[in-house]
């Protein structure tokens, strides 16, 4: 039965007046204030209406994993669901609401989440790409505008940032997150969650963020999704939590549990991370969400008997929301009765959920997200538009660039005839990559285009050459005559989106299909090739990377993608990416990654007895943190301002950085520091400081960096952070490898 839905929302509201909780001149809501709301809201609720706040649905639009719950309008209507994700629009979203505030007793609004990952409908790079921007500023303002776009299309949640560290690109979700290293992972994820969330949650122009997949989801063993994690403790947090623990300070108010188990209880049934480590370590105020589907998944971990048992071992764990596993949703009244589970942890999850929803304003007006006119205004707006270009061209990394007749291959200035090669080269959809929520493709600047508009006055053919995985070569002969007949070879050759994402590892992560025989048959021409290779993860290309005049590493960039590579070819703009992730020199050198350890038998090729392969160097192809620009930039001598300090000194580091090159041009100054003896073996190198600086042509910077204790310090033994004294280097450069360096001590 309908029902008198004004009468219902009037009694939530008396009861909110009388408990003195409702801020006449709309202040921002008080931590007690907002408690209060909540407890009168509570008191109102059956246990069936407290279960559905604590249930997500999918809807029908959009399936990111196993099950679909076909009649979630009904579950809604009659209260059993209180979330959905997976569907947005003004129209559609608003439809929903209307059934949870007018057909429900209570009449409290639903929340709307989507997997807003790198834009909502105007696409930017993927967030692996970003990364290798290395401009913090840059990521605030794309979580930002994809809040706003999402905001204005009904949304007012997302499920991201992702920020899960991974050392292992066979693990297709790289693509989502920052790549191996925890410090710059972990400013990725303040600036991400300041942005999608914003000062003030309930401005309209927000959504709440969610950190996830916390815990450890990014070190799978292999790197086949969803599988077992297996770590020490010490690299738990030494490596894996502080992204997770930025996001959180920062202040997003929900987090995601992960699919993986960790020291052998799955996350979804893990106290000891959901409440132990999220909640009473780090202060986590917010909700925790599951994973798709992950807490039935605990029967198939095998720590629960039944879908009750893994109920009980969710709730009890600290997961306060329920994603489509309609397990939240009546468990609980046999486990109330068997004393499995207390109306003390229920309430403490439906508060938490409620929370959200106040702070998101959506007590005060449910459809406040629902403005048919601002959607229209927003949705590919210049200012998105004008972004994802920018985004775009930071992201792209230029791997190699070498001479021919003295002069380089890049920029490409003045063609007359260009040949541009490869499935990715006029492709629209793959330009989105993975998790492209609602992009749409039909918007997407392709590489052809993006050139057809810079190069106005030359001559570009295109062929496809071949495709991903088809072992067609009845393509070659076209691309091979048109690059036979071209000055140079443009060629675009790597990943779909499908290669990557979840669900999509891979044992062997070379360049898919015949796409390589393709290249290096171009190249046998003699005509040269710059090869844009588009994908989501490093890819292992040895050969190519051997014989290739040019490699630009582009990822799947975008909305804006051809336009941002027109620039960077034709020199418009210099490139100034670099890797957030090294590239492996092949398969089985992984994981390989920056900061490792020494070993009691370092690395020397003189000795047999040393760390390494017969096969292959223990170096990546290209490391962390590399990445050419068309211009030269020279750094001077690492300077120091003490050469011992003490436990509460400052030490100022300073290093001078000049561009000698012909081009005006960005750079990453990196800052690494290496502990030379601890109580425990520390990495060879970590990453501690970075500055993106611009510098024209002829002139020169000087940079300065400050450490302090802080940023010496590491897991300890006894699982505190501490710094030891001792001798301390401090490393400056344009990548992990080539580095100026300076020693200093630590004194007590
Ligand atoms: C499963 C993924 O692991 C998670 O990242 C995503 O947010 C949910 N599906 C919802 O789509």
């Amino acid at each position: 039965m309908k029902k008198p839905i004004h009468i219902v929302s009037a009694t939530i509201v008396t009861v909110l007046l009388l408990s003195g909780c409702v801020t006449e001149n709309g202040d921002r809501q008080t931590d007690m204030q907002l408690d209060r709301k909540v407890d009168s809201v509570l008191l109102l609720m059956t246990l069936d209406e407290k279960l559905g706040q604590l249930t997500l649905y999918t809807s029908d639009w959009d399936v990111t994993g196993p099950t679909i719950r076909p009649d979630y309008m009904d579950d809604i209507r009659s209260g059993k669901c209180g979330n959905i994700f997976n569907a947005h629009t003004v129209a559609y979203n608003k439809k929903l609401q209307r059934i949870a505030v007018e057909e429900t007793r209570l009449g409290i609004p639903l929340m709307f989440g989507y997997d807003v990952i790198h834009g909502h409908k105007t696409i930017f790079p993927i967030p692996l790409a970003e990364a290798c921007s290395w401009n913090l500023g840059l990521m605030k303002k794309s979580a930002k505008l994809a809040a706003k776009e999402a905001a204005a299309s009904g949304l007012n949640w997302t499920f991201a940032p992702m920020v899960d560290i991974s050392r292992d690109p066979r693990w297709g979700r790289v693509s989502e997150g920052n790549g191996e290293d925890t410090y710059l992972g972990a400013c990725i994820s303040e600036v991400r969650v300041h942005g999608f969330q914003g000062r003030d949650l309930s401005d309209p122009y927000t959504i709440a963020a969610c950190i996830k997949h916390f815990a450890a989801y990014g070190a799978p063993v292999a790197g086949r999704d969803y599988n077992t994690v297996e770590m020490s403790e010490i690299s738990l947090r030494q490596d894996y939590l502080l992204p997770y623990q930025k996001g959180i300070e920062a202040g997003a108010v929900t987090a995601m549990a992960s699919f993986n188990d960790l020291f052998g209880v799955p996350a979804t049934a893990s106290k000891y991370l959901m409440t132990d480590i999220l909640r009473d370590e780090w202060g986590f105020e917010g909700f925790v969400v599951s994973d798709y589907d992950g807490i039935d998944q605990l029967r198939d971990h095998g720590v629960a008997e039944d879908k009750q048992h893994a109920g009980e071992l969710a709730l009890t764990a600290g997961i306060d929301m329920d994603m489509q596993s309609a397990i939240f949703v009546d468990f609980p009244a046999l486990s109330l009765e068997e004393g499995k589970v207390s109306m003390d942890d229920i309430n403490a999850a439906v508060k938490r959920v409620l929370r959200v929803k106040f702070q998101l304003g959506l007590f005060d007006d449910p459809y406040r997200y629902f403005d048919e006119s601002r959607e229209a205004e927003i949705v590919f707006s210049e200012e998105l538009m004008d972004h994802a270009l920018q985004s775009a061209l930071e992201s792209v990394v230029l791997l190699k660039n070498e001479a021919e007749n003295g002069r380089k291959i890049l920029p490409l200035t003045a063609p007359k005839k260009i040949a541009l090669i490869g499935p990715l080269a006029d492709n629209q959809l793959d330009m989105l990559g993975s998790w492209h929520a609602a992009g749409d493709h039909t918007r997407v600047v392709t590489l052809l285009e993006g050139l057809q508009k810079k190069y106005t006055s030359t001559e570009i053919s295109y062929a496809r050459g071949c495709d991903f995985y088809a072992e067609e070569r009845s393509g070659f002969s076209r691309a091979l005559h048109l690059a036979k007949t071209s000055d140079v070879v443009i060629l675009a050759i790597g990943e779909n989106q499908e290669h990557s994402g979840e669900a999509a590892s891979r044992s062997n992560i070379d360049i898919p299909g015949i796409q390589e025989e393709l290249a290096l048959a171009l190249i046998e021409t003699g005509t040269p090739v710059i090869v844009v290779i588009m994908a989501e993860r490093p890819l292992t290309f040895p050969v190519l990377n051997e014989k290739a005049s040019a490699i630009l590493y582009a990822w799947h960039l975008g909305t804006r993608a051809g336009d941002a590579l027109a620039d960077v070819l034709s020199g418009a703009c210099n490139p100034s990416g670099k890797l957030v992730m090294s590239i492996p020199e092949n398969t089985g050198q992984i994981p390989v990654y920056y900061n490792s350890k020494s070993t009691g038998r370092p690395d020397d090729p003189s000795n047999k007895y040393t760390s390494k392969y017969l096969d292959v160097s223990n170096n990546p192809l290209y490391p962390f943190g590399y990445g050419l620009s068309y211009t030269i930039f020279e750094y001077g001598e690492v300077r120091l301002s003490d050469a011992i300090i003490g436990m509460n000194d400052t030490l100022e580091v300073s290093i001078s950085v000049k561009n000698t090159g012909d081009y005006d041009g960005e750079e990453v100054v990196q800052l690494y520091v290496r502990d030379m003896v601890g109580s425990l073996t520390r990495p060879v190198k970590e990453l501690r400081a970075f500055k993106k600086i611009s510098v024209p042509r002829g002139e020169e910077h000087k940079l300065h960096f400050s450490l302090t204790r802080e940023d010496l310090k590491f897991v300890g033994g006894d699982l505190e952070y501490i710094a030891e004294p001792g001798d301390f280097k401090v490393f400056i450069g344009p990548d992990s490898e080539n580095l100026k360096e300076a020693g200093f001590t630590l004194k007590n």
